[in-house]
């Protein structure tokens, strides 16, 4: 009898189970991810979105420590749909030799992405706006992007023409829309694969990448102009100003390199950039007004609650801080904090979650969504969902190589825009419960350090010995002693691979028993942070060239030598003993 009971229990388990694995797979869900271009989080564009706050912040979840790795649309997409590290990835660029869709094709990752991989695992996968810069009318077929189920993609030099895009849909000839308001048309395109997506019985992906709020750019002209906006939002914001912070064009020069020679802006500049600033929020109408368009779409095929939506951009955005004309491409918090909403099954209601992520986190959390398993080689984790989930570490490692370009109608020079040459830098953020630092090394060789819990706007360079007080302390050390910490994870992360880029710390303390700053500052510790051979660049390259950039590998704690560590042979053996096995388990 008890035998019976037993086997019958036993049945009734091994069927729910198999029921519900049926389950599960009948029911994968869908994902639709917009990426807007160039929208900021702290120019406060979000707070003049009102259907985005509706739909995606009040029924989800709002990360507000996520950052883009590289503050360029090119690059920065190549990490976002790799799942790589732009030092992994080698797309440094917007433009050929060292970027653009070309570079992508050649590192061979057209057939080596996201898209692919939601192929492989079972899902229809759409994409409508800009992919890549460099995207061309010319070479849209040669090869066709790679992924895509369907596809209609904007192509340059029409890319960043608001009245004058040109699409190639399927990978076929580019078709103009001349007169057509580009996100709109965006809009209309995202509408139409969302209605063949839900018609079909397999799970869909559709990535929706308008190029609101960037600024516009006429086909053989050399500047960036304020973003066009559809003539029904022209009377919004009227009153909107660039937030006064205390960085906003400061009477006393800020930053470090070619922004610390910056001349404060006058008048006629602040108030045009002010304007800039209301362009910006009007043209992101149209994706505010597209957002509740997908979203009744879902709501009324009975979808939405099967569906995960993200919202982000590629990078921030700065208009007016540490005296610049608008732009990107520096690693202040403006260029590399940037908007992550997302909403779908076990995300939070209404949260708001302080975990630090990243782009490169972005491909291994969508394939852990679709049910794929993750990829060795992925520089990053699954984002967490919950604040009960363990978030990542409290790193994010940003790089940049080649120029500064400054925006808008003042910041040309001689009939184009103007060039910042030597932007060539790596920048560390690293976030705990009681320390918010930011620490940069430039191709000069200068170095900053901004403690951003007194200083969140990054107006006092710790790293120069004006600024330097002996008295000032961080997690009650000096500043010595933090710099000779944060450099040497730098180190780490620089060239870092696959779990040395999750989990640096590692390669520095194999045996574990450091996993954070504050663990790294035991005083013990210190002849060993001191004595680490410093991140330093040789000359200012316009992209990833290896010789440049000083030396490449950190002693390993506890390898030899009298005070614990010892260097690791030669460079050209640097990519070994970085990379180990990928340990998923962190992440719960
Ligand atoms: C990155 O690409 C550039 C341009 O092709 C090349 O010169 C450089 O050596 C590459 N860097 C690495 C680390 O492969
Ligand atoms: C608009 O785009 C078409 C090609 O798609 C091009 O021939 C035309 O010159 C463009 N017009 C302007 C004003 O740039
Ligand atoms: C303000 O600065 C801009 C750009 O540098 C310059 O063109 C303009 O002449 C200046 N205006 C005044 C009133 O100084
Ligand atoms: C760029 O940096 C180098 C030092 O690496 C310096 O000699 C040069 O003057 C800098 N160029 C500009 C335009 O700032
Ligand atoms: C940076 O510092 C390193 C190490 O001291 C030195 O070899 C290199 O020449 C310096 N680079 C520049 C651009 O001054």
């Amino acid at each position: 009898m008890l035998l019976a009971v037993f086997q019958l229990l036993c049945l009734l388990i091994i069927l729910s189970v198999m029921l519900g694995t049926q389950l599960a797979e009948a029911k994968r869900p869908n994902i639709v991810f917009i990426i807007t271009d160039d929208q900021d989080l702290h120019l406060d564009s979000l707070e003049y979105m009102p259907r985005v706050k509706k739909y995606l912040t009040n029924e989800g979840t709002i990360y507000k420590r996520h950052y883009c790795t590289v503050a360029l649309c090119c690059p920065s997409r190549v990490n976002l749909w790799t799942g790589k590290a732009a030092h992994n990835t080698n797309v440094t660029d917007v433009v050929p030799p060292y970027g653009g869709y070309p570079k992508f094709v050649s590192q061979g990752y057209n057939t080596d992405y996201l898209p692919v991989w939601l192929q492989e695992a079972g899902y229809n996968t759409y994409y409508t706006g800009k992919l890549f810069n460099s995207h061309t009318i010319e070479n849209y077929n040669n090869p066709v992007a790679g992924g895509f189920t369907g596809s209609d993609f904007l192509l340059d030099p029409y890319t960043y023409s608001y009245y004058n895009a040109s699409f190639s849909r399927n990978g076929e000839k580019p078709i103009s829309f001349t007169g057509q308001y580009s996100p709109d048309v965006v809009a209309d395109k995202a509408f139409g694969f969302l209605e063949e997506a839900i018609s079909d019985e397999k799970p869909f992906f559709l990535a929706i990448a308008p190029i609101a709020p960037h600024s516009d750019v006429q086909m053989g002209k050399l500047h960036f102009n304020e973003p066009k906006y559809a003539p029904r939002h022209a009377h919004l914001f009227k009153d909107y100003k660039i937030p006064r912070t205390k960085n906003f064009n400061p009477d006393k020069p800020s930053g470090a390199n070619w922004i610390a020679n910056l001349p404060q802006l006058n008048d006629t500049v602040i108030k045009y950039n002010d304007e800039f600033g209301r362009a910006r929020l009007r043209a992101l109408q149209s994706v505010d007004e597209m957002v509740e368009g997908i979203v009744q779409r879902l709501s009324d095929n009975g979808v939405l609650d099967d569906t995960y939506i993200f919202y982000t951009s590629d990078n921030g955005f700065h208009i007016g801080q540490h005296r610049m004309h608008p732009g990107k491409t520096c690693g202040y918090e403006t260029d590399i904090n940037i908007p992550l909403i997302v909403r779908g099954p076990g995300i939070g209601v209404g949260k708001v979650l302080d975990a630090v992520t990243s782009h490169t986190d972005l491909a291994p959390t969508l394939l852990k969504i679709a049910g794929a398993e993750l990829r060795h080689d992925f520089d990053g984790l699954p984002i967490p969902f919950t604040e009960e989930q363990k978030g990542k570490t409290e790193h994010v490692n940003v790089e940049y190589w080649g120029r500064g370009i400054a925006e808008g109608k003042h910041g040309t020079e001689g009939g184009r825009f103007t060039i910042y040459a030597n932007n060539t830098y790596k920048a560390l953020r690293l976030i705990g419960d009681t320390y918010n630092l930011y620490y940069s090394v430039w191709c000069t060789n200068e170095t900053e350090l901004y403690d951003m819990t007194r200083d969140p706007e990054q107006m006092h360079n710790l790293a120069v010995p004006e600024q330097l007080s002996s008295e000032y302390r961080i997690l009650g050390r000096g500043i010595k002693d933090i710099t000779a910490r944060l450099d040497t994870l730098m180190m780490v992360l620089k060239s870092c691979k696959a779990s040395s880029c999750t989990d640096p710390w590692k390669v520095l303390h194999p045996q574990g028993d450091v996993s954070d700053l504050p663990s790294a500052l035991k005083s013990g510790l210190d002849t060993f942070y001191e004595e680490q051979p410093k991140v330093s660049f040789s000359k200012c390259e316009p992209g990833y060239i290896v010789e440049s950039e000083g030396p490449q590998v950190p002693f390993v704690f506890g390898q030899g030598a009298s005070h614990g560590g010892f260097p690791l042979q030669d460079s050209s053996e640097s990519q070994n003993p970085l990379e180990y096995g990928q340990d998923w388990s962190i992440w719960t």
